[in-house]
């Protein structure tokens, strides 16, 4: 097995900025000698003096011993030029994000530290490959692309260009495991693993919105209610800044050559456009002043209990409602299911979404009064539900199926018809792109999973999330979105297609 880079290797972190300091008191906590340089004045030492202050703030709440505080500030120090890393055994590399200037870093550090100092860079948009394209020893570079802020959170992507040897993977795997990081592999490719398989969670938000779905709010609290997510995606990219979002989203679009997939949203644009570029600007999809109002999401105001229900079938969404009912003390029959309906309530059927519109599942299966819930986590503890209808379907049937949910305890926000709805139309589109990071060699299933519960807090691996959901679904799904927008962007991983047809899981 390999080891990891012991404890008396001395690490250089280049770049004092958020990142560069983060991953300082990262390796100087897991007991490196840790120097910083940054090429603007005073940046390393400030940034120094900073981490001390985390350190001693950890000792005064408990979260590590004072003497370990005290023995980690000591080991981190400030240099002023590259000169000052020549005993460097590791260098991390957190500048500017721009090829050139890492390259020329990387260059120059050739001629400073020994043979045998690995270099790493923490690029999370740039070809690890390129940039080592301009060493003289192009073996010695890999990523290792923690995420912000670093201390906090567990994932780093170690990155093989296409010149760096599985020993040197092996040797940081093992490093940023010491460092107590969870470690995920990953091929160089156009955003790695996580910042590549997270763009449908902002692509079909973006998207539903542009097609008046519902608005911001509604989405974000389905999203976050139903379907487990720390944080709705507009509320997240607001955060996130709009400027940084869409620029990942343009940089992953361009270097996988315009694949629609990854297609940018003429909406985000214009924020960017405008400056309002989300929490920082105060303004983005949400008004972020001082005296801004929470937003509201939409709910369906209270109706009538139904008259008569009736839970069809078996499957995962049908039992939940049955256990509710129960649970809340109303009666109700069961009946089977041919069609996949969930439940008929006085005269609305209820299905869960195949990524069909109501309107076209009404005209298909002959039933004018169709409403269609979306995807849950669990259907057995949501508080929360998008539902569509039919332009078919009646008010009235509209009312019950709404009825029926609230009896459950269940909070209703209605969207326009939409296909595939929110939760299932991004988890189904997530677990596709998921699969094809993985069905191109770029990751394992297992490496995808992890990267994005620990990357950016999904409730579930998307993969995992697809077996659970079932892949014929998800496959349904996609079909169903693609012949809808006659879209190359919704075309199906040849990985979940040969799962469909064998009968197996991805995670088998
Ligand atoms: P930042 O702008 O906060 O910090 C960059 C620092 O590098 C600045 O202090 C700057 O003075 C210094 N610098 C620039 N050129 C230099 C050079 N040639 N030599 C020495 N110092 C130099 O940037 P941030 O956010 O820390 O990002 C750094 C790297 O990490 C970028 O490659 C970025 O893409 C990547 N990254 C950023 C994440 C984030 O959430 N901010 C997450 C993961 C990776």
């Amino acid at each position: 097995m390999t080891t990891a880079l012991s404890a008396d290797t001395v690490v250089a972190v280049i770049g004092a900025g958020a990142m560069g300091a983060g991953i300082a008191q990262v390796a100087a906590a897991a007991g490196h000698r840790v120097k910083l340089v940054d090429s603007r004045a005073q940046a390393a030492l400030t940034a120094v003096n900073n981490i001390h202050a985390q350190f001693a703030k950890l000792a005064e709440k408990g979260k590590l011993p004072h003497a370990d505080a005290l023995a980690a500030s000591a080991r981190l120090i400030a240099v002023e030029q590259l000169a000052d890393l020549a005993d460097a055994g590791l260098v991390v590399e957190a500048i500017a994000e721009n090829l050139q200037a890492k390259q020329q870093l990387f260059r120059d550090l050739e001629c400073i530290v020994a043979a045998d100092c690995i270099f790493a860079t923490n690029t999370s948009s740039i070809s690890v490959t390129a940039i080592g394209s301009a060493l003289q020893n192009p073996l010695r570079l890999a990523g290792l692309h923690f995420f912000n802020p670093a201390p906090l959170m567990a994932l780093v992507e170690i990155v093989s260009g296409l010149a760096t040897p599985p020993a040197l993977i092996d040797t940081l795997f093992a490093t940023a495991s010491a460092w107590g990081k969870t470690p995920v592999h990953t091929r160089s490719t156009p955003g790695f693993i996580v910042n590549r398989v997270a763009r449908p969670y902002y692509g079909e938000a973006l998207r539903l919105l542009t097609e008046g779905a519902t608005d911001c709010a509604t989405l974000d609290a389905v999203m976050r209610e139903a379907g487990g997510f720390r944080m709705g995606p507009f509320e997240l990219m607001d955060m996130i800044g709009h400027d940084v979002n869409y620029a990942v989203t343009c940089s992953v679009w361009n270097a996988f050559y315009n694949d629609p997939r990854f297609q940018p949203s003429l909406i985000q644009k214009e924020l960017v456009d405008a400056g309002f570029l989300g929490k920082k600007a105060g303004r983005g999809f949400f008004d972020h002043g001082t005296d801004a109002e929470k937003p509201v999401p939409s709910t369906e105001v209270s109706q009538a209990r139904p008259a008569v229900i009736t839970i069809c079938g078996a499957c995962n969404a049908a039992s939940a409602l049955a256990n509710r009912l129960s649970a809340a003390g109303f009666a109700f029959e069961r009946g089977t299911s041919e069609d996949g309906r969930i439940a008929q309530v006085d005269t609305a059927v209820v299905f869960v979404t195949d990524g069909r519109s109501a309107t076209q599942r009404a005209s298909d299966c002959g039933v004018a009064n169709t409403v269609l819930i979306d995807l849950a986590i669990n259907y057995s503890t949501t508080a929360r539900i998008a539902i569509a209808s039919a332009a078919q379907c009646s008010e009235a049937a509209v009312c019950s199926a709404t009825g029926l949910l609230q009896a459950c305890g269940i909070k209703v926000s209605r969207f326009s018809d939409v296909p595939g709805l929110a939760v299932m139309r991004t988890v189904a589109m997530l677990a596709n792109e998921a699969a094809d990071t993985v069905n191109q060699g770029v990751c394992t299933a297992a490496a995808v999973d992890s990267a994005m519960r620990l990357g950016v807090n999904y409730p579930q691996g998307p993969l995992g999330w697809a077996d659970q959901v079932g892949l014929h679904t998800i496959r349904d799904v996609l079909t169903h979105l693609g012949a809808t927008y006659g879209e190359d962007r919704y075309r199906i991983s040849p990985l979940i297609q040969r799962h469909v047809f064998s009968g197996t899981k991805l995670h088998d």
